[in-house]
């Protein structure tokens, strides 16, 4: 197993590993040591079942099931720990989640108290150089930023909202609001410390209906603003263009990421875990 390190600002790919096989102590050590370095890391021509994907899954901790989707359907009874991400539809009905449109910049579940530590995608079926996964360092761009930003933010908490999904879809059981300073979610720190580390990132979770408490809507906006334009720049991204059999995991409290919008008429099929966060951050 080797690991070769991207030239952006996070990511690195795995080779020489089948992962359909058991893994050892070892090498489940080396890829969780370059997982916590690299933030991203993929792995090409993988050929992996459900089980498959679960078991390699679970080697770097507990996984959550998958949030409720707008459908309100689950995606793999079989396997309920794996979420289908599909424009996909059989019958008429959606075979997933997220359609084909674009996804913007966002951490997932981070309006939960304790977010996911990390999530796992599985590329069965994708069109060709279309649909590119971004991520986006977040500790890079904490330890890059201006001071005067720093200033802004140290000791601001967030509101993460808990009621759209990363298409901006409304979940089920939330209404439409239009102020942002009563979005249901989380209240996090914008700047997050990992205790294991002590390592700090910006911790944003997603633009939209984002609300920092304590200041005026128009103050906040305009912060929120100002930091996202900081966060995103191209020097703190990486950006994957897709194959089929390819297993992708990040890191979910360091990176943002985002996904490309990709002609409805093509077919695209992943599979995803989602590791279990064990951090309660606010
Ligand atoms: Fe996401």
């Amino acid at each position: 197993m080797n690991l070769i390190k991207s030239k952006k600002a996070l990511s690195a790919e795995i080779v020489n590993i089948d992962l359909s096989k058991d893994l050892k102590v070892d090498q489940i050590n080396f890829i969780q040591k370059a997982w916590d370095e690299n933030l991203v890391l993929t792995f090409k021509n993988q050929k992996l079942n459900d089980p498959q994907l679960l078991k390699f899954s679970k080697y770097f901790g507990n996984l959550d099931l998958p949030a409720p989707n707008p459908y309100g359907i689950n995606f793999s009874p079989e396997y309920p720990e794996i979420n289908v991400i599909s424009n996909v539809k059989e019958k008429g009905k959606p075979i997933g989640i997220l359609g084909d449109g674009e996804a913007t910049w966002h951490a997932d579940m981070t309006y939960n108290e304790i977010p996911p530590k990390g999530a796992i995608l599985y590329s069965l079926e994708v069109p060709k150089n279309q649909g590119d996964t971004h991520f986006s360092n977040m500790i890079a761009a904490y330890e890059d930023m201006p001071e005067r930003l720093i200033k802004k933010i140290d000791g601001k908490i967030l509101i993460h909202d808990a009621s759209h999904n990363s298409a901006g879809q409304l979940r089920k059981g939330y209404k439409e609001n239009a102020d942002p300073s009563l979005t249901p979610g989380a209240k996090h720190p914008i700047i997050f410390k990992d205790p294991t580390t002590q390592k700090k990132s910006l911790f944003l979770g997603r633009r939209p209906h984002a609300y920092i408490v304590g200041m005026t809507i128009d103050e906040s906006e305009s912060l929120l603003n100002e930091l996202w334009l900081h966060a995103t720049q191209e020097k703190y991204t990486f950006t994957h263009r897709w194959q089929n059999n390819e297993v992708l995991m990040w890191k979910n409290l360091f990176v943002l990421h985002k996904r490309d919008s990709f002609d409805p008429n093509t077919r695209r099929v992943m599979h995803r875990t989602q590791i279990s966060g064990d951090i309660r951050i606010s």
